[in-house]
């Protein structure tokens, strides 16, 4: 049976809407308190088994590999003082796993994006997840909770969530039909309605599990929404023939991608991991 073994994260995406800090440094290394967005994703991956680290970089993106590589001149620095322990979990992530690079050269949208990544991940189903869905829960993470459904329907998973109706333009939004608590069979989905056209207030978030073929649905699939290739439209191609599931996982999510978020992000994990913290 196909276990996932790869996660793919697209992180080529110029982050505007952090300018000018987003200037020089990639957006998915603003910290929440003390650890960059993408290594909290990094995380989840690892706790769902994955140990395959597929990231999809552009221009102005080097501080994400340097982050997930050893600081010879810091770490000897900081050896034998307490200071150590604080790059414990970074080390633990670096000797356990592998990370591959490749980079987007021009930005033709979320689609494009995954497209730039079957270098790095082949013929194998693989996870995506996009950083700035900043995602936490009690008990299995929402990565680990959709590896499990997938061991069980082997086929594409989207993890969904409940919006205010107005705000469907912001996301992929679904139809489909509750086969069990939690668990939807995608009939169609479209990428960010008008909540007046909006088939549902079930919206996509940034986890995914996609089989294989979706890269060459990709390639085969027009340009959608704002001329960009849109995954969600490749992925309709799989829900009309039954192969998705929309997933509401347990969890709260924090859209990282928009300041409001960010901060309350900030603010959550400040409050329940740093309790000992000046
Ligand atoms: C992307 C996807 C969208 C999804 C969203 C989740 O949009 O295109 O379908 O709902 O991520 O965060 P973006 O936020 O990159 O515009």
């Amino acid at each position: 049976m196909a276990t996932i073994e790869k996660c793919l994260f697209p992180a080529a995406g110029y982050g505007t809407r952090f300018l000018p800090v987003t200037k020089s440094m990639p957006k998915e290394m603003l910290p929440l308190v003390d650890k960059p967005l993408i290594q909290y994703g990094v995380e989840e991956a690892m706790a769902a088994g994955i140990h395959g680290m597929a990231i999809v970089t552009g221009r102005g993106k080097r501080a994400l590999e340097d982050h997930f590589d050893i600081n010879y001149e810091l770490e000897h620095q900081i050896a034998g003082t307490g200071k150590e322990e604080l790059l414990a979990e970074i080390r633990n992530i670096i000797e356990t796993c592998t990370f591959s690079y490749t980079r987007q050269v021009e930005m033709k949208g979320l689609g494009h994006a995954i497209l730039t990544g079957e270098t790095l991940i082949g013929e194998h189903p693989f996870a995506v997840i996009l950083a700035d869905d900043y995602c936490v829960a009690e008990g299995d993470g929402v990565l680990t909770q959709m590896v499990k459904l997938y061991e069980r329907y082997q086929c594409s998973i989207v993890a969904i969530e409940e919006v205010p109706r107005e705000e469907t333009f912001k996301y992929g939004v679904i139809d489909g039909d509750m086969e069990e608590d939690r668990i939807w069979r995608v009939k169609s989905m479209v990428e960010k309605p008008d909540p007046a056209d909006a088939p549902s207030n079930l919206a996509i978030i940034g986890r995914y599990i996609l089989t294989p073929d979706i890269f060459e649905l990709i390639r085969t699939t027009p340009p959608g929404k704002n001329g960009e290739m849109q995954i969600t439209d490749a992925i309709m191609r799989q829900a009309e023939q039954g192969r998705v599931i929309g997933y509401q996982f347990k969890g709260r999510r924090f859209d990282c991608g928009s300041v409001k978020g960010f901060m309350e992000a900030t603010n959550y994990n400040y409050e329940n991991f740093y309790p000992n913290k000046d």
